[in-house]
């Protein structure tokens, strides 16, 4: 018997939405099962020090992050039930100093029909007169991704623990006549004021294949009108996700001060951020701003895949930044997800934590920023140990002892002179490949020199951080890898080799790495903030006490340590 088309469709109708619930389409997992599983397991080797992370469950993106009154705030996309994403509320903690933390109740959670299917990311913008505002985005009964705003309820507290939601909600939704995507209309960013008195705002969305960050006017934050054409776009690119856009100093030599988000001028460019839905990495482009037409002009584009520039060579996405005032300081805060297997998750029962804030300033060359962890966390170092000059001979391993080797900070200084022993790249090979195809065992000319992290006693487990300098078109190239390929006897684990190039001539400059590590993260920064690579690991016997730390060398060239200087690292305070 043929059964009639619009039967069919209606049967399938019913079998996607029988339930009354659309299915929400999110770019995380959703387990429908283990949503609300979490467990209170107290053998917690992989919990961090000094990272940041709430007592248990899931979180992801840094939200609406903020100064006021004396106090950071940071809000986070958590689920309240368990250890993987669903039940997203935003939760609030906040801080004196970027790293302590105290948890307050949660400021943002689905409470009118403009949010009742979840609280998505968001930014604050601090409004004259002092007051911040808080735009995110929110899911409504349709299952549609439109843009809410929030006001403290009580200005005079200092930890604007209550949060008032706008009845004008949503203020910006997705519309027959805008055309705009319903389930890609996410993640307002921090507005920034134009001298004609209009506040802007960017929101992340796609047409197909093509990325873009849609803009949105308005004089009173409340009624926002979608400019004619979004600030930029990118074939190819999919979906942006947490765009930030915002002015750095363009100054020789350069400064490590950061502008205010609505700064504009001669002397400034401007760097947009988006998070790459396809792809997971944050990817940066730095530009020309030009505000009479609103249009952000790259200096290059998406199209070089050789160029693109990304935040963080490892494990980070959905960053954000804050403008700090007083401190003139721009601070980059993001998640890193977990590289172990979702039931391992559900065994420790908790799930993400974020980077160390960073300082992100302009480097001298224009060409990329520099990033480095904020001067407060050094308050955490102690019992440093610093080594005189030593020189490393090829094959040789030195260990760093009288530190916490699961939990310290870490910077090494190398120079280098037998150039002619660089292997040599015929040809652009993609850096993480290259760090994969030659990882910390591979013997080389000129490295692999640097630090094995999370190392055990027999080198059945490691973690190697370093750098290996390749003689491509009669220039020295240097690569910087993380290399957790044996960093853990559970094969669960995602255990993928991260690498970028380091814009640098060692002929002229020391190579430098400082690396954080805090139980189950390794956060790298290589050429003094100018490439940073994070990744998780999950040692079996190389934890807390049982961890050691070596520098190596690998090469046949022999190396010079400059300067080796570490610390232990204290627990903060952390929620
Ligand atoms: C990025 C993201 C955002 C979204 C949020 C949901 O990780 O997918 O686009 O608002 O997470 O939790």
């Amino acid at each position: 018997m043929a059964v009639s088309p619009i039967l069919l469709l209606l049967a399938i109708f019913s079998l996607i939405y029988g339930n009354g619930i659309l299915p929400i389409e999110a770019t995380h997992h959703v387990y429908r099962n283990l949503q609300t599983l979490s467990s209170d397991s107290s053998d917690q080797p992989y919990r961090t020090a000094y990272h940041f992370q709430p007592p248990k469950n899931w979180i992801n993106d840094p939200n609406g992050p903020m100064r006021y009154k004396g106090l950071y705030h940071l809000f986070y996309q958590y689920n309240p039930k368990g250890a993987v994403w669903g039940n997203i509320v935003w939760a609030h903690s906040v801080s004196k100093d970027l790293v302590n933390w105290t948890p307050l109740d949660h400021a943002i959670y689905p409470s009118q029909p403009s949010d009742i299917n979840g609280c998505w990311s968001g930014s604050a913008t601090i409004l004259p007169g002092g007051k911040p505002a808080i735009l995110y985005t929110g899911i409504d009964p349709n299952n549609h991704q439109v843009q809410n705003l929030a006001l403290p309820k009580n200005m005079s507290d200092p930890l604007l623990r209550e949060w008032v939601k706008s009845p004008k909600n949503p203020l910006m939704a997705p519309t027959s006549a805008n055309m705009i995507n319903s389930s890609s209309f996410r993640d307002p960013t921090t507005a920034w004021l134009g001298k004609d008195g209009y506040w802007r705002v960017l929101i992340g969305s796609k047409i197909h294949t093509r990325g873009m960050a849609i803009l949105y006017k308005s004089k009173n934050f409340v009624n926002w009108v979608q400019a004619k054409q979004p600030l930029h776009s990118a074939e190819g690119t999919g979906m942006w996700e947490c765009p930030d856009f915002y002015p750095v100093l363009n100054n020789k030599p350069s400064s490590t001060i950061g502008l205010d988000t609505s700064v504009n001028g001669d002397n400034v460019r401007h760097v947009l951020k988006v998070s790459l839905d396809d792809k997971k990495h944050d990817h940066y482009l730095i530009g020309t701003y030009d505000i009479a037409k609103d249009i952000f002009t790259p200096d290059n584009g998406f199209e070089d895949s050789q160029t693109v520039l990304r935040y963080d060579y490892g494990k980070y996405y959905a960053s954000k930044t804050i403008f700090e005032d007083g401190k003139n300081r721009r601070v980059l805060l993001g998640w890193v997800n977990e590289s172990s297997s979702v039931s391992d998750d559900i065994k420790k029962g908790w799930a993400g934590i974020h980077t160390i804030p960073r300082a992100i300033w302009l480097h001298k060359s224009g060409k990329q920023l520099v990033q480095w962890p904020v001067v407060e966390l050094e308050s955490l170092r102690v019992n440093p140990v610093h080594w005189p000059t030593k020189v490393v001979k090829g094959g040789e391993m030195l260990q760093v002892t009288g530190v916490t080797a699961a939990q310290a900070d870490v910077e090494i200084s190398f120079d280098v002179n037998e150039f002619g022993k660089g292997e040599v790249l015929d040809q652009w090979v993609d850096p993480q490949i290259l760090c994969s195809r030659k990882g910390a065992a591979v013997k080389g000319g000129l490295g692999p020199f640097g630090l094995l992290v999370f190392a055990s006693r027999g080198l059945q487990e490691y973690t190697a951080v370093f750098f290996r300098i390749f003689r491509y078109q009669n220039k020295n190239l240097v690569l910087m890898c993380s290399d957790q390929s044996r960093s853990s006897l559970n094969k669960d684990n995602d255990m993928t080799t991260y690498g970028t190039f380091v814009d640098m001539d060692p002929l002229h400059e020391k190579l430098s790495l400082r690396t954080l590590i805090d139980h189950s993260v390794v956060e790298s920064f290589g050429g003094e903030g100018r490439a940073c690579i994070t990744a998780r690991v999950y040692p079996t016997i190389a934890i807390n006490e049982k961890a050691q730390l070596y520098a190596f060398n690998n090469g046949t060239a022999a190396v010079k340590i400059t300067r080796l200087s570490a610390w232990s690292m204290e627990k903060a305070k952390i929620n």
